[in-house]
């Protein structure tokens, strides 16, 4: 690869020299020869990198072990095994002790409602990390114990997810926005003998009673004969403390004053998180993990319906996660960090919490949302906390362009230097309004390909080095060597289009799925061998940078988020008057994609509005509410071929209004198509 001089589809937008004079990686070149030297020798890069932190003892066998070729055996990837090593270790009591950041802030916690916020420093995390981590102790958890966490983005989360990486205990998160079927489900899945969650929270105006949504999927868990032991519950709504000192401006509105007895308590389960604080030991000891212990399972939709528990292990996390950290958002120490994503996705994992708590980053925290109280949220408090670094999704910036430059301009902006986005192709004209009116021109943006599987970005340009071309995720980052297949795993050069898959791992690949390791041979390396399939279609141009160009197996991506078809098919089914469902991504300016679902009602059954509300509340009651379709059309009867399969192109088209349907030989009836076009749902397509 060579830097282009200039891009064939249009300009390329480079970093402002004084960005490059400070840059751990200034040109492209710097970018190469660094490039070279992580493939080469990949055993001396990460273990440079590895250096820095602490090791309780060292590997003494290979750096890098590893099979990617399901024809020659088991797949599997070990980085440092033998080593041991604590991650929670490293990233708070390393920062206090050796590196002197104990009074550095490590978040500012921003709340949903303006005016209530709290700061806390590294040393007083580590403090309420070690009475957590006792607290778990005390309740009888042990290494290798599975802990589901149901939260807000409250500071408590991060307390606990360490705590639980302290211990050696596994943590699971699941996302606030979940449901209690879905909660229930991943439970079950990693055998969680404890849940961790708060009594509920605020999105925008909207209460979340998160406590009572918990005890249903508690109450699902027990019928389904495992019942968790413990529940530890923070107390968020109404706190009138804000515990970590910090007090607010303003008391909480009245009306957002919640009793204990308020809560939905059962007394042989459940604990309150600040009880049981007040009376644990400030001090604990880490427990030395092997840097191939499991540090988290996170799960990620699966096509076929049911979610995938990704196991990510300690060593090689830590190391990827903390060099991406500082390569990608070229970190300093005197930069604040804002990372808009929920912790309950892997970006909150790795890009909120592990990677920029290695770093000693300071960062900020936000629990609400952009468009609340107004739609200059984000903007705001980007000049409040002087945000020098700020990750978004597309998705944010296409609803925050729906009003305009306006709220934009109210406020400066001027501390900004590099933007970031992740979670799914960014549409250039996005791009080009994120870079000319956010950053002023003068920031490039990190457009970050990765998947929950990855654990860190593996696409990515680096702000100083990498030319951008908008909507581009540009070149790998060190280590990671992709590649494109055709239909016939052949692998191909130079300008091409196909398969995105991997070809050695790096250090942040997971390792399995949890409980079904075949699982992950089969949906990850069984389509060609000796790759990693990532299950993204990608282009690469002439320049050789890599554009991705969305999934190409039965996923979806709404806002940024996974969802299988198969997932949603089996909500909608679930509904009496529903014989027979498909699910389709479609276009949607805001989202990205969103769901088209066509429902085959069972004889006798009348399809009508109240109907249509019944099944969208369904698929939120089982899944949660992102998974809410967009548009439900009857449909008596669908594509299918002879051998019964379901013709799904068939029915993205009919979604789209498009009447080029390509070759229908297959179909068994074909009169079933007239009637699909004629029930469409008005998408204004
Ligand atoms: O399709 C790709 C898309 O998001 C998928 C991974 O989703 P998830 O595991 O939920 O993780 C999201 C956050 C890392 C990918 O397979 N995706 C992610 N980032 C990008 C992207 N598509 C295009 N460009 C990106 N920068």
């Amino acid at each position: 690869m060579a830097v282009p001089e200039c891009a064939p589809q249009g300009e390329l937008y480079r970093a402002a020299p004084d960005l490059c004079q400070a840059a751990h990686v200034p040109t492209f070149q710097c970018y190469q020869e660094l490039y070279h030297r992580s493939l080469e020798d990949p055993a001396d890069f990460w273990g440079d990198i590895a250096k820095e932190f602490y090791w309780k003892t060292h590997c003494s066998g290979p750096f890098l072990q590893y099979n990617f070729d399901l024809t020659k055996g088991k797949i599997y990837v070990e980085y440092m095994k033998g080593a041991s090593t604590n991650i929670c270790y490293n990233i708070l009591d390393r920062n206090v002790e050796k590196n002197k950041l104990g009074e550095k802030i490590a978040f500012f916690w921003e709340g949903n409602e303006p005016g209530n916020t709290m700061k806390i420093t590294y040393s007083e995390l580590l403090l309420k990390v070690c009475q957590f981590a006792n607290v778990l102790r005390e309740q009888g958890v042990k290494k290798g114990d599975r802990i589901s966490i149901y939260m807000p983005m409250i500071i408590e989360l991060v307390v606990a997810m360490l705590a639980c990486a302290r211990i050696g205990a596994i943590h699971s998160i699941v996302f606030a926005g979940f449901s209690a079927d879905s909660l229930c489900e991943r439970i079950l899945d990693s055998r969680c003998c404890l849940l961790i969650t708060a009594d509920g929270f605020y999105r925008g105006d909207k209460l979340i009673s998160l406590k009572q949504i918990a005890n249903e999927a508690l109450q699902k868990c027990k019928e389904k004969c495992f019942p968790v032991k413990r529940c530890i519950v923070v107390k968020h709504l109404g706190r009138e403390d804000y515990t970590f000192k910090e007090a607010s401006n303003q008391s909480p509105p009245s009306k957002r004053m919640h009793l204990d007895t308020q809560v939905p308590w059962n007394a042989d389960v459940d604990l309150w998180w600040h009880e049981l604080m007040r009376d644990a030991s400030k001090e604990c000891a880490p427990e030395w993990c092997d840097s191939e212990d499991e540090l988290f399972i996170l799960y990620t939709s699966g096509s076929t319906g049911k979610p995938k528990g990704v196991v990510h292990t300690v060593g090689g996390y830590m190391i990827f996660t903390a060099a991406t950290f500082k390569y990608v958002f070229d970190y300093h120490p005197e930069d604040v960090y804002w990372c808009t994503a929920d912790i309950g996705w892997i970006t909150g994992h790795s890009y909120l919490t592990y990677g920029p708590l290695a770093n000693g980053a300071t960062s900020v925290l936000f629990e609400g949302l952009p468009l609340y109280p107004g739609v200059s949220r984000l903007w705001q408090i980007i000049d409040k906390y002087q945000v020098t670094k700020f990750y978004t999704a597309p998705t944010v910036i296409r609803l925050l362009m729906k009003f305009g430059e306006k709220p934009v301009k109210k406020y400066n902006r001027q501390s900004l230097k590099v933007l970031g986005t992740v979670g799914e192709p960014i549409n250039p004209e996005a791009w080009l309004w994120y870079y000319n009116l956010v950053g002023n021109k003068k920031c490039p943006i990190v457009d970050t390909f990765w998947q929950t599987e990855t654990g860190g970005h593996v696409l990515t340009p680096l702000p100083a080095a990498t030319p951008m071309k908008p909507g581009s995720a540009t070149f790998p980052f060190f280590g990671v060597v992709p590649a494109i297949l055709d239909e016939f795993g052949e692998e191909l050069e130079g300008e091409a289009e196909g398969y995105l898959v991997f070809k050695q791992p790096w250090p942040s690949i997971m390792r399995t799925v949890y409980g079904n390791h075949e699982r992950f041979e089969t949906t990850y390396f069984k389509k060609f061998p000796g790759y990693y399939v990532t299950g993204d279609g990608c282009k690469r141009d002439k320049d050789g940078y890599y554009w991705i160009t969305g999934r190409i197996d039965d996923m979806l991506n709404v806002s940024g988020h996974l969802l299988s078809t198969a997932e949603v098919e089996s909500a909608l089914v679930e509904h009496a008057a529903v014989a027979e469902a498909a699910v389709v991504s479609h276009p949607h300016p805001v989202k990205g994609e969103c769901l088209y679902c066509f429902v085959t009602l069972r004889d006798g059954q009348e399809f009508n509005a109240s109907l249509t509300e019944e099944l969208k509340k369904l698929v939120r009651r089982k899944i949660g509410p992102i998974a809410t379709p967009d548009y439900i059309q009857n449909a008596p009867g669908l594509p299918k071929t002879r051998s019964g399969k379901i013709m799904r192109r068939i029915l993205r088209k009919i979604a789209k209004n498009d009447q080029e349907l390509g070759d229908i030989s297959t179909l068994a009836d074909p009169a079933v198509i007239t009637q699909l076009f004629s029930n469409r749902c008005q998408t204004g397509l």
